[in-house]
């Protein structure tokens, strides 16, 4: 009896330690999603917590500290071989997240997400075990700078293109005009008053061009919009700036102008609405830069034309627009950031000033809530028509939206 007892005690034991030995993260940790995405930036603070918290055992590279590697039973894992890459980042997370025997429990030390970041570098770590082809191309996309983390700031175009597959949905709501007296509460921060709002799509085509299109409420706008990037920042300096260029037609379906009297054309015929006095185009050359970590600027040339030019009420109307929009963000943690946009221009005494501030923006969304002096957002419509005066007339609410699926 005693005997079968220590067999099965034997037989366990040696089954336990097997199953020790193969450290396997739970199916539900297979199953979590990494909710960063490899952008520079992410890849950058995942490389600086692994510097100072994980190469005293698993070496510069990934692949173990020689030292450790010798001394420590079971030696440190080889975080560039295919037994770790293969794993989900669910699984590495998870790992990290809970530790084993000498690899310790992170929960505490570092936050989800900067054991997510941990894990995307990780992924390049393991990128560098692979062949030279790959492996330039790993050290070319380290090599370029993202300014921004989306293709739009406020109402302004970014360089930004995104690096994969799927497409985005935004919507950008401005509410009504609101400012500090009795009204404020009532019609509740200009929510309850006539609000605008753009619904688009765009769809990355590759690393340098895009498409997208929109459709917004004032002006029942229908818009189709393309941006290609023919310059990238990159680390070595080689190209200090982004620079990309954009192209939009938007299109109004709203009823025709009603001209009291009789309106005409400039050779005198009687004024009637074709189809091409509905479209307006919007052509931008965006140069943008990152200067730190935490800031980027961009500035825009941008030349807006509208076919049709309602002279016969005001003569002092132009066809164009020129207008020369900033904008600036800056960082305030890794999914936080203030934004600012100014853009003088040759139409309005008062210039579209806006503001936003980006709440938990990932790789994967964004969200901003916003405050502007126009309740219009494309640039067809925004340069044609008044801004409010801050602070005197007051100011508008609003909130922009972007998910990448
Ligand atoms: C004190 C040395 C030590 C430090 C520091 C350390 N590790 Fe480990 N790590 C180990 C050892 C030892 C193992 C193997 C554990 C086992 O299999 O029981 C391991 C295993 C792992 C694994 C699991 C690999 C597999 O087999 O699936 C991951 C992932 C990992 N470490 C990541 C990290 C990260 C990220 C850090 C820094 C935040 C870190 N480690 C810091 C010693 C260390």
């Amino acid at each position: 009896m005693k005997q079968t007892l220590l067999i099965f005690l034997l037989v366990f034991g040696f089954f336990y330690l097997q199953a020790q030995n193969h450290w396997q993260a739970p199916d539900e940790a297979r199953q979590l999603k990494n909710p960063l995405s490899e952008t520079t930036e992410i890849i950058e603070k995942g490389q600086k917590i692994f510097k100072s918290l994980c190469v005293s055992c698993h070496g510069e590279n990934g692949a173990g500290n020689p030292v450790m590697l010798k001394t420590l039973n079971p030696p440190p894992a080889n975080l560039t071989s295919a037994k770790v890459q293969q794993q989900t980042d669910g699984e590495i997370f998870w790992k990290i997240t809970e530790g084993r025997g000498l690899m310790a429990s992170y929960k505490n030390m570092l936050s989800d997400e900067d054991r997510w970041a941990v894990v995307k570098y990780i992924r390049q770590l393991g990128k560098n075990n692979l062949g030279p082809d790959r492996k330039n191309k790993v050290l070319k996309d380290v090599n370029e700078v993202e300014s921004f983390s989306f293709s739009q700031l406020i109402n302004a175009k970014t360089t930004f293109i995104r690096q994969t597959k799927g497409f985005g949905f935004g919507i950008q709501h401005r509410f009504g005009a609101t400012k500090f007296d009795e009204n404020m509460l009532k019609n509740f921060f200009g929510l309850d008053l006539a609000s605008n709002i753009r619904f688009s799509f765009e769809i990355p085509i590759n690393k340098r061009l895009m498409f997208e299109i929109g459709r917004t409420r004032y002006g029942k706008f229908y818009d189709i919009g393309g941006k290609y990037l023919i310059f990238k920042q990159t680390k070595d300096e080689k190209f200090p700036v982004s620079v990309a260029f954009y192209e939009n037609i938007a299109i109004t379906t709203e009823n025709a102008p009603q001209y009291s009297g009789q309106a005409t054309f400039d050779d005198g015929r009687l004024f009637e609405y074709k189809f091409y006095h509905r479209l307006y185009y919007d052509t931008q050359l965006i140069v943008s830069r990152k200067f730190s970590s935490k800031f980027s600027a961009q500035i825009t040339g941008e030349l807006i034309w509208r076919n049709l030019t309602p002279y016969v009420i005001k003569p002092e109307e132009k066809a164009y627009v020129i207008a020369v929009p900033i904008s600036l963000r800056y960082k305030t943690g890794l999914t936080s950031a203030i934004d600012m946009e100014i853009m003088p221009n040759t139409h309005h005494r008062t210039i579209p000033v806006s503001l936003a501030y980006e709440i938990a923006s990932s790789g994967n969304h964004v969200f901003q809530i916003t405050i502007t002096n126009s309740d219009r957002i494309l640039s067809q419509n925004l340069f044609f028509n008044p801004t409010l005066r801050y602070p005197k007339d007051g100011f508008m609410l609003g909130f922009n939206l972007v998910r990448y699926f």
